[in-house]
């Protein structure tokens, strides 16, 4: 039999995170947060020295990158870098090392590894299409561009961060395009996936939606 994969893919601030955590911890399943492996990798080829756009080189440095992921926590050859992969401009490193196919190469069997008894949700951009494209349940998480950055602002600012509204809209755009406009593994919902719009919806109306089509399916 093999291992249930449940998918959550979708631009970033979605919540996507948020869900694919509640969810994993709901089913007693494995969570694969896929987008921390690029920001990671983004991280250690920047610390390296390495250009972010040097597709090989970049795929060196992921072909054995030492990440690990411990309680929660995100270690970057032994070292906590939970917080330093979450800022902005950690999110732009991963999304530009991200188009680079020999790297995206690099992480899958990384990524697929991940699905182990009893059952693995994974989120990201490429899950249902490329990673896992047998998964029997593949949600798409989408939401307007100006309240994802409205709920990135507020989360910020929650942090006691400086934050700019509409920089953040622009940072969220530039994100979308280069994550829907790449070659390779683009973000786009897979043929057989339930489409969830979380532009109005509270973290507790979606993640009832999906237990609806968990139940539905498994
Ligand atoms: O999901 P998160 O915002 O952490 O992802 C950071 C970046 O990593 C995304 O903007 C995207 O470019 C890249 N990514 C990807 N494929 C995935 C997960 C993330 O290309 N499966």
């Amino acid at each position: 039999m093999p291992v249930p994969v449940i998918t959550i893919d979708g631009p970033s601030g979605t919540g996507k995170g948020t869900i694919a955590e509640l969810l994993s911890d709901r089913l007693g399943w494995r969570c694969l947060d896929s987008g921390a492996l690029y920001r990671v990798l983004g991280l250690a080829a920047e610390r390296r020295g390495v250009s972010l756009d040097d597709a090989d080189a970049v795929a060196e440095v992921a072909a054995d990158l030492p990440v690990d992921f411990v309680s929660g926590r995100v270690l970057l050859d032994g070292e906590d870098v939970s917080e330093a992969i979450r800022t902005e401009q950690a999110g732009m490193a991963a999304s530009r090392v991200a188009v680079h196919p020999p790297v995206r190469d690099a992480l899958l069997q990384r990524q697929r590894a991940m699905a182990c008894p009893p059952g693995l949700v994974a989120d990201g951009r490429d899950m249902g299409t490329v990673v896992f494209p047998l998964a029997p349940l593949k949600i798409f998480l989408d939401a307007s561009a100006e309240v994802r950055a409205d709920r990135r602002y507020k989360q910020l600012k929650g942090k006691g961060l400086d934050a700019n509204l509409p920089d953040l809209v622009e940072d969220i755009r530039a994100r979308d395009a280069r994550d829907r406009g790449r070659s390779v593994a683009p973000l786009c919902a897979a043929d057989d996936a339930v489409i969830v719009d979380s532009t109005v919806m509270s973290i507790e109306a979606v993640l009832d939606r999906v237990l609806k089509e968990v139940r539905r399916v498994f």
